[in-house]
Order: structure tokens, then sequence, then C-alpha cells
């Protein structure tokens, strides 16, 4: 669908892109023509993503830090930018996140959560920014929240806090930092069967129950995630600025509906009992 040349001259930092959806971003990204770049703290993940990326014959490059030390990220984005050459793109990728009930949270739960994601997010976005404002070329800024950055959601109110404050970053950059030409948006996914996810986040018993919870009653496929990235990403979207796309399959709509439950019935049932509520003539 896309012209296999799409990123040629883009030069992304995925953060988290060692694993699951970020390497899936990376991988398709670089199998566009992106130089690729991807941080995270543990070396194996970063080291077989890239290893995949040139035995696609594609260019890419690791380094290992902390988004929640800024100084670390700016020496990873050095390391980067020596292999590969000067950023043009940042995916805010990476996170951490547990089912926790809230009453029960440590302090330090909570700030482990929240500094992975939304003060990870912001230093990534600060640095790259800086970089982007002093060499003037703009740049393309990709966060990837969730449908609760919005709605909420009880049991992972760290994760709710900090995806919500990183789509107010968002937002708020897409009108600051587009004097300088460089464009934020956001995709929110729903569930995506990665390991990381669904092994906090999704209790063998209530994975039934989410699949029903979508109206198209699958998961999303990753490649899926990766064409939505890739797009936003690439010069098509250059008028797309400050949004934050859904990409689930129609399940916070489905969630949230008045009568969205119905769905989960079959129709012909549905259909037995509005016909039931006619009026009698
Ligand atoms: C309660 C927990 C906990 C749990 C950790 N903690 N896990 N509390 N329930 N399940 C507490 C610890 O006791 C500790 O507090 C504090 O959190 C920090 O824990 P550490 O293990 O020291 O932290 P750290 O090594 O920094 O690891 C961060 C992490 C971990 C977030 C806890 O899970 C991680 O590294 N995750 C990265 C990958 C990830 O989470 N991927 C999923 C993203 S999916 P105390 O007080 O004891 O010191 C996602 C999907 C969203 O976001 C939407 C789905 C639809
Ligand atoms: P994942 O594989 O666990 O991805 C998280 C990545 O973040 C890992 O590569 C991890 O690598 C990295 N990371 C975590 N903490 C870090 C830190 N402190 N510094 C640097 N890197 C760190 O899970 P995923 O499902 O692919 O999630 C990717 C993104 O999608 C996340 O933003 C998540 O919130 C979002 N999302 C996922 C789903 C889903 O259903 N899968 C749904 C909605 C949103 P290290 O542990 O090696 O650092």
């Amino acid at each position: 669908m896309f012209q296999p040349d799409l990123l040629r001259g883009q030069t992304l930092l995925i953060t988290g892109g060692g694993t699951g959806l970020g390497r899936a971003m990376a991988e398709r990204a670089a199998a566009l023509g992106a130089a690729v770049g991807v941080l995270g703290r543990r070396t194996e993940p970063l080291e077989e993503a890239v290893a995949a990326i040139r035995a696609a014959g594609g260019s890419a490059a690791w380094a290992s830090a902390d988004v929640r030390d800024p100084a670390a990220v700016a020496g990873a984005v050095d390391q980067i930018e020596a292999a590969l050459g000067p950023l043009t793109g940042l995916v805010n990728n990476a996170a951490g996140n547990f089912l926790a009930a809230t009453e029960d949270l440590s302090p330090n739960a909570f700030n482990a959560v929240v500094q992975i994601v939304l003060n990870g997010t912001f230093h990534t976005t600060q640095e790259l920014g800086r970089r982007w404002i002093e060499r003037g070329g703009g740049g393309v800024i990709l966060s990837i929240v969730t449908t609760y950055a919005w709605m909420g959601s009880p049991f992972v109110v760290p994760s709710a806090c900090a995806k919500a404050g990183v789509l107010a970053m968002t937002r708020s950059l897409a009108v600051e930092w587009a004097t300088y030409g460089i464009r934020a948006n956001a995709i929110a996914p729903g569930p995506f069967p990665t390991e990381g996810a669904f092994s906090r986040l999704m209790p063998e018993d209530m994975a039934q129950k989410a699949l029903e919870a979508v109206p198209l009653k699958r998961f999303g496929r990753l490649d899926e995630l990766a064409d939505l990235s890739v797009f936003l990403l690439s010069p098509m979207a250059a008028f797309i600025n400050g949004e934050c796309v859904v990409i689930d399959g129609g399940e916070w709509l489905h969630n949230g509906q008045e009568f969205g439950r119905f769905t989960d019935l079959p129709r012909d049932r549905v259909k037995a009992m509005l016909e039931a509520l006619k009026p009698k003539r």
C-alpha cells in the first residue's frame, strides 16, 4: 500500500523499540527506508531488533538507557546520532504498567510508572525538540498512549494519569512547536497481544471478556499498528498535527455507549427483544 521508499531520508528514535509494538514499528519503518534507532534498558532485545532490521537490509542502531534519567537519554541520543546521523523523528513508545488496586499502591509504585511514561516521554521529547529547534529542520513526534488516557481506568491509575499527561503534552507541543516545523501526534491502541502488556495486564480468565468488548471480536495485529505509525510519521500526514488516532476495533466506543452491550448478544436475540418491546396493536 505504501511506496517502498516512503520514509527514505528519515532517521527515527523509537523508545522501547526492542520489544512488542515498538519493535513492530521499528521493523516496518526500516522496511520503508527509515534509519531506526531503538532505545530501552535491556540490551538483548535491542540487539535482536537491530539484527533483524539489518538482516532484512535496513539500517539500525541501538542504545541502552532508562528514559527516567535525562542525562542517560541525552547520551543515548548522542550514540544513535553518531551511528545513524541526525534524528528527524521520535516515537515515544516505552512504558511501564501493571494491574493494582489503587489503595495498595506504594508511592514508589506510582512513581515508577509515571516516571517511565510521563517523565520519560518528556525527557526524550525535550532532548529531541531542543536539537530540532537549534538545527531548524523540523521534526515529528509520535507518542503511544491508550484510550484510557481520556476515559480513565480502574486498576491502572498510575498509567492512566501518565498517559493523560502524554496526551496533554502532545496537544500542547503540537501548537507550541509548530513554529519550528515540529508535528506531534499520538496513537491510542486498544488491546494488542504483546508479551510485555498481556503478561502484566491480561489475567487468563479475562481474555475472553476482553475480546468480547471489542466490536470486531478480535485483538489488534502488530502490523496494523505499525502501518498507522508509519503513516503518521510520513510526509503523507504532514498536515496532521495534535491528533490522537484510536486503533481499537471500536472498543472504547462500545464500552461507553448506552446500548453497546446489546451487540454482545446474538442479533436474532436482540431483534426478538426489540420486537417484544414494540407496542401491541
Ligand atoms: C504493585 C508493584 C507491581 C505490581 C511493581 N510494583 N510491580 N506494585 N503491583 N504488580 C512496585 C514495586 O513493589 C516497587 O515499589 C515499585 O513498583 C517499582 O518496582 P520495580 O520493580 O523496582 O521497578 P522497575 O524495575 O523500575 O520496573 C518498572 C515496572 C515494570 C513498571 C514495575 O513492570 C517494568 O519494567 N515494566 C516495563 C514494561 C511494561 O510494563 N510493559 C507493559 C506496557 S503495556 P516499592 O514500594 O516496593 O519499592 C501498557 C498497555 C496499556 O502500558 C493499555 C492496555 C490496553
Ligand atoms: P512492551 O513490549 O512491554 O514495551 C515496553 C517497552 O518499553 C519495552 O521495550 C521496555 O524495554 C521499554 N521500557 C520500559 N521501561 C523503560 C525505561 N524505564 N526506559 C527505557 N525503556 C523502557 O509492551 P507493548 O505492548 O509493546 O507496549 C508498547 C506501548 O504501547 C506502550 O506505550 C504501551 O503503553 C502501549 N500500549 C500497548 C497496548 C497493548 O495492548 N499492547 C495497548 C495500549 C497501549 P526494557 O524493559 O528493556 O527497558
